[in-house]
């Protein structure tokens, strides 16, 4: 249950200038993008990355699009080849495609065209530490962010490391989208709180689309 003063639906929040989250956005389209979720990850099934410094992140990952994201021991890169097939990403479905253009132009950038979707699958306990996302090519584009299946608190910060992050509940078919003065702001993702979602299950997924290339 929602927050009898939070956010109405539909509502557009901001949380930083370039930055919004569009409550229940993607709340329709969800179960087609959930199974679209599934196609993908037929393909390119799910993996747990390992970071540069040699650790497991305990989000589970897949991809799709002309490049997806990557990390190893040798860094963290796009890669239009997944590593564990030796073979391109799964296409990006048409719904994935709609949904990314159709929220940043609801978030003011129009023309978006991602080439690149980093899918994470976050079970009970797995989190995202802070960062930026900085490993695209164009940083003129916004990043789009889906939220499907259990809530989860977002923390959505500034320019610099230190700066005072802000504090949301992202929550079933909830989008955000962050590009120009807020392209380069550090997020992150806070442990995962255990739950069943009638959509998900025992888990969230989030659809992140980016311009990579
Ligand atoms: C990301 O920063 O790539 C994912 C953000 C999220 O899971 O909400
Ligand atoms: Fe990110």
């Amino acid at each position: 249950m929602r927050d009898l003063f939070a956010a109405e639906e539909g509502d557009a929040l901001p949380l930083a200038p370039g930055a919004v989250l569009l409550r229940d956005f993607a709340l329709a389209a969800a179960p087609e993008l959930l199974l679209a979720v599934v196609g993908v990850t037929a393909e390119a099934p799910w993996r747990h990355l390992e970071t540069p410094g040699g650790f497991g992140m305990s989000v589970a990952m897949t991809n799709c699009g002309a490049l997806g994201w990557v990390s190893d021991r040798t860094g963290y890169r796009y890669d239009a080849t997944d590593p564990l097939r030796g073979k391109p990403w799964p296409a990006l479905p048409d719904a994935f495609r709609e949904m990314a253009h159709d929220a940043a132009a609801a978030a003011g950038y129009g023309g978006f065209v991602p080439d690149a979707c980093l899918v994470n699958r976050y079970e009970p306990g797995a989190r995202l530490s802070l960062h930026q996302d900085r490993d695209e090519h164009d940083y003129g584009a916004p990043i789009v962010s889906v939220s499907l299946g259990l809530p989860v608190t977002f923390l959505f910060g500034g320019a610099a490391r230190v700066d005072k992050s802000r504090r949301v509940s992202l929550v079933h078919g909830d989008v955000v989208v962050w590009g120009g003065p807020s392209r380069l702001h550090h997020h992150a993702v806070l442990p995962l709180a255990d739950g069943e979602h009638p959509a998900t299950g025992r888990c969230r997924i989030n659809l992140t689309f980016r311009k990579a290339g």
